[in-house]
């Protein structure tokens, strides 16, 4: 797909599709439509003619669409009381009309003049690129009839000639995140059989070979990761037919002192989670290719972060294995010992997430960073606390929750903090090893699993964990989301942060 800018209008005239909006008013006779910011007179013609039009009350999400004069498809697309018009909600409204016409008109043209409500075009222009952008992802690798119909041109039309340059800037922005969340969406959307942990490894370094210059890669296979005694991430390998690795992404700013900031981010990368000895039941285990899903969004956010220039440090690593069973699998009762010297009962090896990412962890407290962030599809308690909708953070420093929160909200991505209490802490002590890998059965277990990762974090450095369980796949509540297949979700966030702070 490609997006240009019209400032003239010559585009948005010549375009087969175009997309407008009306603002709802009151009159005396009830809700009625305005569009009294059209600046193409003919158009605004045509719509007064129609015999519709006086029924169309511009309500939220309510459209009208008409043939035009010359032959194009015109969609009016009502933004309700305009004063309750958020970000989102264009990015939503944007995308329920684009999404079913995309291929099926050569060029489409918004006008984004009504829509742009915080009077700031390149921020409209921006949000109508990124639900474009995610609109258009597709995973049909596999599919032997692949569709030809191709998403045709967006044209954003009605902006002012000033405003160009600034418009250009928001897109190539938008272009590097949104390409980002489309390269995690592949990972995320492979399937287990061809995405084993050795093979993400290649693809990440391959992907950073071809996109991210100036980044070093480093790649733990299972000598290396013996070698720093990362016993908990061997336990879980230990059923696998393949080797585990370690991924270490190092990204530096070209303007960068010892004062620099440096975030590390860690992520949960199980190419597929059988639950190991403590297998899962069919219907829960269908669906665990999606357990690599936290590793995908820190490296999302990650890739984007460096395409846009962050100015901070950031360390990346991604723990990678599949949590399978053979005969030289974990079995439940098994102690083995972390990389930070701590003895684990490991009672459940279906817990086997904060075992990976706990030695991980330690691996990049390592690092030195001032922040640590790690993503991990952790705990199905997550999906029954906070849903399909609500990314859950946990850590052990309360601004930087708060920033990563403020972060979250600036995307209008959800995300909500829940608490790590004392108790908690001594829910995962063991009678026979230091800690044991799960607490009391149904209780807590998003903060449990926190818990459990809080004891691999050393030397102060503030730390975030973010339980993406429910996020990481099947939006089907947003438009620009896939009803099924990965989000892509909190990449947005992430990358934010790293950039902006914000
Ligand atoms: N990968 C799962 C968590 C999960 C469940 C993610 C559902 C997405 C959807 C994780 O490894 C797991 O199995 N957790 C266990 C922990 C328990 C044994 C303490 C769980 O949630 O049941
Ligand atoms: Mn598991
Ligand atoms: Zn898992």
């Amino acid at each position: 797909m490609k997006i240009k800018i019209d400032a003239s209008g010559d585009q948005f005239l010549q375009a087969e599709l175009k997309l407008l909006s009306a603002i709802q008013k009151e009159s005396k006779t009830g809700k009625i439509a305005s569009i009294d910011h059209w600046s193409d007179k003919g158009l605004k013609e045509e719509f007064y003619n129609l015999k519709t039009a006086s029924k169309f009350t511009a309500g939220k999400d309510e459209t009208l669409s008409f043939t035009g004069a010359m032959g194009e498809t015109v969609i009016v697309i009502g933004l309700g009381d305009k004063t309750k018009y958020s970000a989102e909600h264009l990015r939503k409204s944007f995308a329920k009309v684009f999404k079913p016409n995309r291929t099926k008109f050569e060029t489409i043209a918004i006008n984004i003049d009504g829509f742009n409500t915080v009077k700031d075009e390149a921020r409209a222009a921006q949000l109508i690129a990124e639900s474009a952008y995610l609109c258009d992802y597709e995973f049909n690798k596999y599919k032997s009839k692949k569709s030809d119909a191709k998403t045709g041109t967006l044209i954003i039309a009605g902006v002012d000639k000033k405003n160009v340059s600034k418009i250009e800037k928001a897109l190539v922005s938008t272009k590097n995140i949104c390409e980002s969340i489309d390269t995690i969406k592949d990972f995320v959307n492979e399937a287990p059989n061809f995405l084993h942990s050795e093979e993400y490894a290649k693809r990440v370094e391959a992907d950073v070979k071809k996109n991210l210059k100036g980044v070093k890669v480093k790649i733990l296979n299972k000598a290396q990761i013996q070698k720093e005694k990362m016993g908990m991430l061997l336990s879980v390998n230990a059923g696998s037919a393949y080797e585990p690795r370690i991924v270490h992404l190092t990204y530096e700013p070209s303007k960068s002192n010892k004062n620099t900031k440096h975030v590390a981010l860690v992520g949960k990368g199980i190419t597929f989670d059988t639950g190991g000895y403590s297998l899962k039941p069919g219907a829960s285990m269908a669906g665990m290719k999606n357990d690599m899903g936290g590793s995908a969004t820190v490296y999302g956010a990650f890739r984007a972060a460096v395409l846009e220039k962050a100015p901070i440090k950031i360390t990346c690593i991604l723990a990678m294995t599949d949590n399978a069973v053979n005969e030289f699998a974990t079995v439940p009762d098994s102690i083995v010992t972390a990389r930070n010297g701590k003895t684990v009962e490991i009672l459940n090896t279906d817990a086997e997430g904060r075992l990976i990412l706990g030695d991980a962890l330690d691996y990049a407290c390592d690092q030195n960073p001032d922040y640590i962030i790690d993503a991990a599809t952790l705990t199905g308690a997550c999906l029954v606390a906070l849903g399909n909708q609500v990314c859950g953070i946990l850590g052990n420093d309360q601004k930087w929750i708060e920033q990563i929160l403020s972060a979250a909200k600036n995307q209008d991505e959800y995300m909500w903090q829940l608490p790590i209490i004392e108790e908690w802490r001594q829910d995962i002590k063991s009678k026979v090893a230091d800690l044991k890998n799960i607490g009391t059965p149904m209780r807590a277990g998003t903060a449990i699993g926190a818990a459990f990762l809080e004891e691999f974090i050393k030397n102060d450095i503030k730390w975030a964990h973010l339980d993406v369980a429910g996020v990481v796949d099947s939006q089907s509540h947003l438009p620009y989301c896939t009803g099924h297949g990965a989000s892509g979700l909190i990449v947005r966030t992430l990358t934010h942060l790293l950039v902006n702070g914000k």
